[in-house]
């Protein structure tokens, strides 16, 4: 079998122009070999016109479309091929494919999707708090400096910093992942609905507020505007980053008897990425912050929990592991 080589200009409207043909004259990808040309598209003549007969949209999920767009933007030569492999087996094969996230080919789709376009200012990794942070400062200094921090875009959009909370002796640090819309409104970290869940519980096990020092992973608040409201971001992977230095500047200076992590995103940047929290929480680990790390679910995923009972038995699992906080 004669392959063909087909050239495409390196972008995902190029790369659609000439798969839409090529899967309308029904040619299977083993028999393509796809070449990148930087400038003009020139597909052979044959290709334009069969492209132009193509109907419009070629009955494809637009989770695809999505995928390879982003996947378009990587710097991986082979990206052409594996997407003309995916696009024939979506039509040829299963309509689902996407699904089948253990597929090696939806898997190399998937990683290609979310990997960093090659360099360009809105993807550079932030600089970090690092800079920001100065030698050998009190808490209070270290508060002051942070409301000065550019560590990283989220100080752009939001209000203010949002340092820990708490005294310096404090032998209980809870640290949780990123102010909130009320956190960022307030300057104190949680005193939303996430803080209320918290403040219940603490009474509960007679856990005096003003004795723990509460702090965050990330101490900007990140959002996106809809309709007016802020909706709540997760902090991805450079930002939680750039943000560490301050947490572990804090956790320097106090030295905690005990560190209590809450939820998923502390407990990564905190104990590690195999740590599993629905398995482990509750466990007494080591950590180079404190010999006595204790990791409990988020307040706020008690609020998340669907019904009153399955509320309910979340608060109980949050409620119990602070008393091993106080027992550690
Ligand atoms: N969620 C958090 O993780 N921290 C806050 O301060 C508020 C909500
Ligand atoms: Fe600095 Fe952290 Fe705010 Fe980024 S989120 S600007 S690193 S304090």
């Amino acid at each position: 079998m004669a392959k063909r080589t087909v050239e495409v200009g390196p972008t995902f409207e190029g790369w659609q122009a000439a798969a839409r043909a090529l899967l309308q004259e029904g040619v299977a990808p083993a028999e393509v070999t796809w070449r990148e040309v930087l400038r003009g598209v020139s597909e052979a003549p044959l290709l334009a016109a069969a492209a132009a007969a193509a109907p419009a949209s070629a009955r494809v999920p637009r989770q695809f479309l999505e995928l390879a767009r982003q996947a378009a933007a990587a710097a991986d030569p082979t990206r052409w091929a594996l997407l003309y492999e995916i696009l024939w087996r979506l039509v040829h094969e299963r309509r689902d494919l996407l699904a089948d996230s253990g597929d090696p080919q939806v898997r190399r789709l998937n990683a290609l999707a979310t990997a960093r376009a090659p360099a360009s200012a809105d993807t550079a990794e932030p600089p970090g708090a690092g800079a920001f942070i100065p030698p050998g400062a009190t808490l209070e200094q270290l508060r002051a400096a942070s409301a000065r921090c550019q560590g990283c875009d989220l100080f752009r959009h939001a209000t203010q910093t949002v340092f820990g909370r708490g005294p310096a002796e404090a032998r209980i640090v809870l640290v949780g992942e990123q102010a909130g819309d009320q956190e960022d409104r307030k300057g104190a970290p949680f005193v939303g609905p996430a803080g209320e869940v918290l403040d219940r519980a603490l009474v509960e096990v007679g856990l005096d507020r003003q004795r723990v020092y509460v702090t965050n992973v990330v101490k900007h608040f990140k959002f996106t505007e809809r309709g007016g409201r802020r909706i709540h971001e997760t902090p991805r992977a450079p930002e939680i980053t750039a943000c560490r230095p301050w947490l572990e500047a804090e956790l320097e200076v106090i030295r905690p008897a005990v560190l209590g992590v809450l939820g998923a995103t502390a407990a990564r940047v905190i104990i590690g990425p195999e740590f599993r929290l629905l398995r482990q929480h509750g466990q007494l680990i080591s950590t180079r912050w404190s010999p006595k790390t204790i990791a409990t679910i988020h307040p706020s995923a008690v609020l998340r929990g669907e019904g009153d009972a399955e509320q309910a038995r979340l608060y109980a699992m949050l409620c119990d592991d602070l008393r091993l906080m106080i027992a550690a």
